[in-house]
């Protein structure tokens, strides 16, 4: 502070010229500085291939500490308190064969990850929020993206790593454009490319290895004659793989293919691959790169859980089927098994009706099969191999079960299979509720897996469930067809099936471990009641209180159309897909819908005013329903809140009871929390904007018709016509005919018989007094920015402004 109190002394006294020149010689300097930061510093910044060291000429250039780098070390391992658990993937471009295969493994492991094309210059994403990290590790499909990156943004990422102990895992793949020998400038590391390698070890003293084991050697040519490897004599470097080049004798050097940067260089460490992933090894290194570069926060445990089924035990046609040899190849293939897993037992699925019905040679092989009986663990297909699902009648169904059930028990076959994996083909299927009661009931099964789920590739995204007590685990095919009987014949070829083994899906299944109505394997496995024809194909979606209970009544008239059987709980309404019925299976649900008849009028259509508000309804209706139309009635919300508030207060709602609307609508964050319940329930259906947009993310706009509320009370005929348009229906009904106005009432009702009048009950249209001056006003300001966000999604959807929003805007204007 003394300093700088004399500091303006001493200016003070200064003459005029003086500080002028001061100022001057000032502004020299400061140019220096910019230009020796802008080119020099940046120059030496900006590492790229310089080629013309040879292997033998190794020298090491000395070590670049970045300008801001106080010191190596420090925080080189990651904090797992500071960064997010996502790892940032810069890819070459969102096709790149590499960046699939490295976001592939990551979804495989439900790591979190965002991915990010590697940027030419500039646009590198935000990586911090404060003192918080976004990302846990670095990684890149091009390790030169890094190495070539402007100064800027290579010191802002190194800063980055540095500062929140963040690690990196890069590859180099060369073309044939990339120099033989050449430094990673700025690095102590030399690559040469280009080459072919063979015999892979890994270094055991490696500190990154987890799932990886050290101790096997693969011999052989490693895939690809385009390979990089690393050297250098800076203890920084440790190998992780080393291979010899092809060309060398079997004596030959071992080079270093994937190489570990310790950070006492630079601080950071890395793991940089001189090859792509196709090289099995290098999946499993990368995937221990991952737990060591994040301090295990994204790690693999070591356990897995493999059962292999081997299908159609005795099923096979004659000629093909089991004979004493392959019999005893099963046997001594377990038992190799065994020697690396302990008690590694085959899982076989008999179908016991086929039992001897092979040639002599392969009856034999079935006796000796069952001499075996207890080495293996066996699981039921049906008695006749039948698919389950086939069966419409749960006692003929537990009947075949019981067949297999008895040839089980005269073969001594043990029949408590509560581990076991039940009848392929099953179809296992949340909808198969018969098949699960006669399995309980037979074989009392526990655990199964799904059905084979054609359409939801790769296999990865599979997920298990428990359904009825039994578990589903999700299957993985791996690429390995039950058809498949002999080895030559396998579909490509065996070596199709080696590459399925060799880093393939099989292998990353070990490593890593929609609609039905538009699928065919899926209708395939229904039985004949289960139709997608009984399911709606059009959804009255609400909200509440804009009148959608009339329009149900109003299309129920029609002839073309068919609604759902009322519930016990609910009445009219299903509400399958918004809450807790929707765990209740589609089943279920469909129960609600007649059996199609061979009449027009099993179009069905089901109405649930609280679909329209609902988080999860429009994406679950669409993944069933995806072809179902959709209609929503909106109301002036001001109205509607009013409407709901009062309805509340009919049913005996305690809380609207005890509060005006005035004190819901305005109730405030200290208010009491029922209150706050009511008036969230009361406001939030009216944000109008919010829900149809939710809606359009999964429909077609073409697919939803928006119903003017106000009209459908006034003039509901007029709305009919419009709908029966967008159903295309093939009966036109002039609903002028069948509607008449009910004076009493005060609404359009259904016209019976000899002039008389059928309208809803009186929990709709009721009479209430007119709503308080103040809370118009209130809720007016309250809706206008939802409402004119409403006028733009309406516009932008081709859908007609319904009246009372028209007005609306021209009121805010
Ligand atoms: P009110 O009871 O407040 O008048 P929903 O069926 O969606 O819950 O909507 C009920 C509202 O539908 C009623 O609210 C009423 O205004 C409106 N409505 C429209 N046409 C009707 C009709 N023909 N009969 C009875 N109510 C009708």
């Amino acid at each position: 502070m003394l300093s700088v109190l004399r500091l303006r002394r001493l200016i003070r006294q200064v003459p005029l010229q003086t500080s002028f020149i001061f100022l001057f010689l000032l502004c020299i300097l400061s140019v220096f500085l910019s230009s020796y930061f802008l080119y020099a510093v940046k120059r030496k910044l900006e590492p790229s291939l310089t080629a013309g060291h040879s292997a033998d000429d190794l020298y090491v250039t000395p070590s670049r500490p970045l300008p801001f780098l106080s010191g190596v070390g420090g925080t080189l391992s990651s904090d797992g308190t500071r960064t997010d658990p996502v790892v940032l993937v810069f890819v070459e471009s969102p096709y790149s064969q590499l960046g699939q295969e490295i976001v592939a493994i990551l979804e495989a492991a439900r790591f979190r990850y965002r991915t990010e094309i590697s940027p030419g210059k500039g646009d590198m994403p935000t990586l911090t929020d404060g003192q918080r990290g976004h990302f846990v590790l670095i990684i890149y499909e091009n390790i030169l993206k890094y190495v070539n990156m402007d100064a800027w943004n290579r010191e802002l990422l190194d800063r980055y790593c540095i500062e929140f102990g963040v690690g990196m895992i890069g590859f180099f793949k060369a073309n044939e454009n990339s120099l033989l020998s050449a430094q990673l400038k700025g690095f102590p590391l030399f690559l040469h490319s280009n080459l072919g390698l063979k015999d892979c070890t890994v270094n055991p003293k490696s500190p990154l290895l987890h799932i990886t084991r050290a101790r096997q050697v693969f011999s052989g040519p490693l895939p690809g004659d385009d390979w990089t490897i690393f050297q250098s004599n800076h203890s920084t470097y440790e190998p992780v793989l080393l291979a010899k080049t092809r060309s060398a004798e079997s004596t030959g050097l071992m080079h270093t293919s994937v190489v570990q940067d310790l950070g006492l260089h630079d601080g950071i460490q890395r793991v940089l691959f001189g090859h792509n992933l196709s090289f099995w090894l290098h999946k499993l290194v990368f995937v221990d790169a991952l737990s060591f570069l994040t301090a295990k926060r994204l790690s693999l445990s070591l356990k897995r859980f493999i059962l292999v089924d081997i299908d159609d035990i005795f099923v096979g046609k004659e000629g093909t089927r089991m004979k004493v040899a392959d019999v005893k190849a099963l046997v001594e293939t377990q038992n190799e098994l065994r020697r690396s897993i302990p008690d590694f037992t085959f899982n076989l699925g008999f179908s016991g009706k086929f039992f001897h019905a092979g040639t002599d040679e392969e009856d034999q092989g079935d006796d000796l099969l069952l001499s075996y009986v207890d080495e293996f663990w066996w699981f039921p297909h049906m008695w006749s191999h039948m698919q389950p699902h086939r069966f419409h009648n749960q006692s003929v169904l537990a009947e075949q079960m019981m067949l297999n059930r008895r040839f089980a028990e005269d073969h001594s076959i043990p029949t408590h299979l509560g581990y076991a994996v039940a009848p392929h083909h099953s179809g296992v299927y949340p909808v198969h509720i018969q098949l699960y009661e006669a399995w309980k009931r037979v074989w009392d099964i526990r655990v199964t897996s799904t059905e084979e789920y054609p359409h939801l590739k790769p296999a990865r995204f599979r997920r298990g469930f428990i359904h009825r007590g039994i578990r589903v685990l999700p299957r993985q095919t791996c690429g390995l067809f039950t058809h498949t009987i002999f080895h030559k014949d396998y579909p490509g070829g065996p070596q199709e099936l080696e590459r399925i083994i060799d880093g393939g899906e099989l292998f990353l299944t070990v490593l890593l471990n929609p609609d039905p109505c538009e699928d065919k394997r899926h209708k395939d496995i229904w039985s004949k009641e289960k139709t997608c024809d009984r399911f709606p194909k059009l959804l009255l979606i609400g909200p509440q209180k804009t009148g959608a209970t009339a329009l149900y009544l109003f299309l129920g008239m029609h002839p073309d159309l068919s609604s759902n059987c009322p519930s016990k709980e609910t009445f009219e309404e299903i509400q399958f897909f918004s809450g807790h019925n929707y765990h209740r299976g589609i089943d279920w649900y469909m129960e609600y819908f007649p059996l199609p008849s061979n009449s027009s009028s099993d179009y069905y259509f089901e109405k649930s005013a609280s679909y329209f508000d609902s988080d999860v309804a429009a994406v679950r209706a669409a993944a069933l329903l995806p072809r179902a139309r959709i209609i929503t009635v909106l109301s002036d919300p001001v109205e509607r809140a009013y409407a709901w508030y009062q309805h509340q207060r009919a049913h005996g709602d305690p809380v609207a009871l005890k509060y005006s609307f005035h004190d819901v609508i305005k109730a405030s964050h200290n208010a009491p929390v029922k209150l706050q319940v009511l008036q969230k329930r009361c406001l939030a259906p009216g944000w109008y904007a919010t829900h149809l947009s939710r809606w359009l993310q999964h429909y077609h706009h073409d697919q939803i018709l928006v119903v003017d509320g106000q009209t459908l009370k006034t003039d509901p005929a007029t709305v009919m016509q419009k709908i029966q348009t967008f159903l295309g229906l093939e009966n036109q009904v002039d609903y002028h005919k069948i509607l008449a106005f009910d004076p009493k009432k005060g609404f359009w009702c259904q016209l019976l018989d000899g002039g008389r009048t059928k309208c809803l009950g009186k929990s709709k249209g009721q009479r209430y007094p007119d709503m308080d001056k103040q809370s118009q006003v209130f809720l007016r300001s309250y809706y206008r920015d939802a409402n004119i966000q409403l006028s733009k999604l309406l516009y932008k959807t081709a859908q007609v402004l319904p009246g009372w929003l028209r007005e609306d805007l021209l009121n805010i204007r």
